[in-house]
């Protein structure tokens, strides 16, 4: 039976959803309070004050992990592993095609090549197959990324790390609290990386970042490179006065304390935040069974998802429009969304072009890389999926109503770009 399609609000229609949904991060007095202790005291760099080590000792407690390094931001942190790793000129790194910029631009930071891997198109994570397929004679590392807050398939990825003897460095940026077979994301690899950018899971005014690692020397390395190649707790740093003795190539990458105090507070929300993330998902989830041409998030058996964002697929069989048009359609009718990394990272002009440092071609080529770049095509789901993918805002201030509004509209939307519609 053919369902008679309402008119849309991109065509003059009534918009479903006509107020504004609530903002996050919902800052509450225990962060305003932290920030405003911090700026009394007067310290506000990490090497006065104590907040970004307290903020680093808690998460590690609540992750399990030896060390946490708080940093600047989720790209440093992915930096600061890289370098720690002693990779960089002649290396590369295979990472995922289907990802922020910033899960790949660090290992080109380090001096390094992204060497890119396709996806898996059920969690939109890197492909274990993939992988196995592009490792070159200079790859050293790998970086899945759990995108979304789904955990890439960790398994297999770790067992082509063990084969040939590569590190791995887990993009955590998108799922705190996220879980593989039990284990947190972001402790499994050498080391684990996170963003506290703005609309993260937890956020740290704006910007932020954590490293993990259980092992003591990574640990010491990475600091080290977040701080001008100086170790406070090495005895070259102070001998009586500080020495300014810098022994390895070093970065600013320091957490400001007023981060810290507010990471501090953030942290403590997490599961809650979790909870009403998961909630609100598998609500939507609920709500758009059946809807014809509209595949909601894939959850693997392995997985504790976490929501960062919702990403429906779109049945390009099922549905004449694609992600671009149904975007439109559904922003329209005031549901906050987009399409989810419309140009995959292999086709990004930084890397076809190879635009490198001081706008050259370094590192991306001889005499600094001496293997081919696999930049431009040939991946083939990474290329595809852009055109299926809608993002659905996702926020653990969002209400069961909200999720109602946005099934919906995602309804009328389907039902009208229906090919039977
Ligand atoms: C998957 C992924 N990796 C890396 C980053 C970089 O983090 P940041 O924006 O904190 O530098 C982000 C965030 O925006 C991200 O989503």
């Amino acid at each position: 039976m053919s369902i008679e399609p309402e008119k849309l609000a991109i065509h003059g229609g009534r918009p479903v959803r006509q107020t504004p949904f609530p903002p996050f991060p919902d800052y509450g007095e225990e962060e305003i309070a932290a920030a405003v202790a911090v700026l009394k005291s007067g310290k506000l760099a990490r090497q006065s004050g104590s907040k970004v080590g307290e903020f680093e000792k808690s998460y590690a407690e609540k992750f399990g992990v030896k060390h946490a390094l708080a940093v600047s931001s989720g790209t440093a942190a992915i930096h600061v592993a890289i370098s720690a790793l002693g990779i960089g000129p002649g290396d590369d790194v295979i990472a995922t095609s289907h990802s922020f910029a910033g899960s790949a631009t660090p290992i080109v930071h380090a001096g390094a090549v992204p060497v890119f891997a396709d996806i898996d198109p059920r969690t939109f994570n890197i492909d274990p197959r993939s992988i196995a397929e592009k490792i070159t004679p200079y790859t050293k590392a790998i970086i899945p990324v759990h995108l979304n807050g789904c955990p890439a398939d960790m398994d297999p990825i770790l067992e082509i790390a063990r084969k040939h003897n590569l590190f791995v460095i887990e993009d955590a940026a998108q799922a705190h609290g996220a879980q593989y077979k039990g284990r947190m994301a972001g402790t499994i690899g050498s080391f684990g990386c996170f963003s506290f950018w703005e609309d993260k899971l937890i956020t740290t005014a704006g910007e932020g970042g954590m490293v993990l690692t259980n092992d003591d020397d990574l640990a010491k390395k990475a600091r080290m490179v977040h701080h001008h190649g100086e170790l406070k707790e090495d005895g070259a740093y102070y001998k009586g006065e500080r020495l300014y003795l810098h022994s390895m190539l070093g970065y600013n990458f320091r957490m400001t304390e007023i981060q810290g105090a507010i990471g501090l507070a953030q942290l403590a929300k997490l599961d809650g935040y979790i909870q009403q993330r998961r909630e609100n998902a598998h609500l939507l989830t609920e709500l758009l069974s059946g809807v014809p041409g509209i595949i909601p998030p894939y959850e693997p058996d392995y997985a504790f998802h976490v929501f960062y964002k919702y990403i429906l697929r779109i049945d390009r069989k099922v549905i004449n429009a694609d992600a671009k048009a149904f975007v439109e359609a559904l922003t329209a009718e005031g549901i906050p969304c987009s399409r989810r990394y419309p140009t995959p990272l292999h086709q990004q002009p930084v890397f076809t072009e190879h635009r490198g440092f001081g706008g050259g071609k370094a590192p991306f080529e001889k005499p600094w890389y001496q293997g081919e770049t696999n930049y431009g095509s040939g991946l083939p789901n990474a290329e595809q999926l852009p055109g299926e993918l809608v993002r659905i805002m996702m926020r653990p201030t969002l209400s069961a109503q909200d999720m109602r509004d946005v099934a919906d509209a995602v309804k009328k939307v389907a039902i009208y770009f229906g090919v039977e519609g």
